[in-house]
Order: C-alpha cells, then sequence, then structure tokens
C-alpha cells in the first residue's frame, strides 16, 4: 500500500462521469492540513460531467477522455498520471470499468465508492433493488478496486435506514450524504 512519506500528500487523481458530488468533498477534505492527499488530476470519459466545474473552481488540471476505444485511452491515462506523479486513484461515481491490466499497473492504490452495503447489490440501481427486497437497511461502501466489479477488500461502511416512505430518489440522497463523510474516513484510515 502507499505510505505517506514525509510531509508531502500523495498526489490523487479522481475519476468522474457525473455530478462530483463525491469529488467536492475529497476535494474540501484534501485541503485540511491533516489530509493525505492532496487532488492534482479530474479525469472524466465525458465532456458532459458535470463535476468537471471543479476543475476551473478549485484550480486543478483535468482530462476528458472518451472510453470508446479503452486500450488507448488507458494508454494515455497511464502516462498522464505518470507524467503529473500521481500515485492513488479515487473513483467517484466513474461509470466506466477499467481493465485488469490498469488495476494490475495502479495495483493497491484506486478505490472507488459504491452506494450499497457490499457484498450486497453490486453494480447498477442498488438503491431500487433494496427497496424492492424490502431491506430496513442501506448505506454506502468504499472500497479497493479489484479486476472483479465491486468486489475488492472493504475499507469502510456506513449503513442508513430505510424507511417505508422512502423512493430510490430519496434513498440515494440520504445515502450520498453519508458517503461525502465515508469517503475521506476511509482515505484516512487507509494512510494512517
Ligand atoms: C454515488 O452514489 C457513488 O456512490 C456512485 O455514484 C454516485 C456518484 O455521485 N458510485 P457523485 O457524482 O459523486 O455526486
Amino acid at each position: 500500500m502507499v505510505k505517506l512519506t514525509g510531509l508531502k500528500k500523495i498526489k490523487t487523481a479522481v475519476f468522474i462521469s457525473g455530478t462530483g458530488s463525491n469529488l467536492k468533498s475529497l476535494i474540501k477534505f484534501s485541503k485540511i492540513k491533516k489530509s493525505p492527499i492532496s487532488i492534482d488530476l479530474i479525469f472524466s470519459n465525458t465532456s458532459k460531467a458535470k463535476g468537471l466545474r471543479y476543475s476551473n473552481q478549485f484550480n486543478i488540471k483535468k482530462k476528458i477522455l472518451s472510453f470508446k476505444r479503452l486500450k488507448i485511452a488507458e494508454i494515455e491515462i497511464l502516462n498522464l498520471l505518470k507524467k503529473e506523479g500521481i500515485r492513488f486513484i479515487c473513483l467517484a461515481g466513474f461509470m466506466k470499468i477499467l481493465s485488469k491490466n490498469f488495476i494490475r499497473k495502479f495495483n493497491g492504490k484506486i478505490v472507488n465508492i459504491h452506494p450499497s452495503l457490499l457484498p450486497k447489490y453490486k453494480g447498477l440501481n442498488t438503491h431500487i433493488k433494496a427497496i424492492q427486497n424490502k431491506d430496513k437497511l442501506s448505506g454506502c461502501t468504499v472500497h479497493f478496486v479489484t479486476a472483479k466489479l465491486d468486489s475488492g477488500k472493504i475499507i469502510l461502511q456506513k449503513e442508513v435506514k430505510i424507511s417505508k416512505k422512502d423512493t430510490p430518489t430519496s434513498l440515494a440522497k440520504k445515502i450520498l450524504k453519508q458517503e461525502h463523510k465515508l469517503y475521506p474516513a476511509a482515505i484516512k484510515k487507509i494512510f494512517n
């Protein structure tokens, strides 16, 4: 695992595809003195990702690359990560699956946040599944990324109660609020 060396923060890239609310919470966290990471690159597979606006707002480099040609895109990202000295990657609502090769190259240094209590509900539509199954609890998980989808070692989880009135939208909102706390907490746990 990556360890903090001296007082320098670990240069980190956040990969997004959408709103970027987790990205924003990670940026805010990274600015705290005690944060082990700095956010130095925002990567998106689409120019439509709203979260890209945080690049201008917080003066962080951004890169957009379509994943239509996965191999070529990944080679380009790997080169960029190397050039920028990036040593840690946070996936935050990144909707593409990284190749085994990419994950191996960044072994143990990629984490993801997932809106369910893994191993329950891997993949998409987690809130719909939790409500359809009449679960009383859902939540979010931060885990290491391995070649198997949403299956790497769990770092931290937070439970959220599902009320009878909850819809997938209201549940997503409740869980997202917890995600914004859980992601920084998980990163602290990794490095401290
Ligand atoms: C979050 O619910 C995250 O768990 C999932 O995608 C959503 C991203 O939200 N992987 P945001 O773009 O960070 O607002």
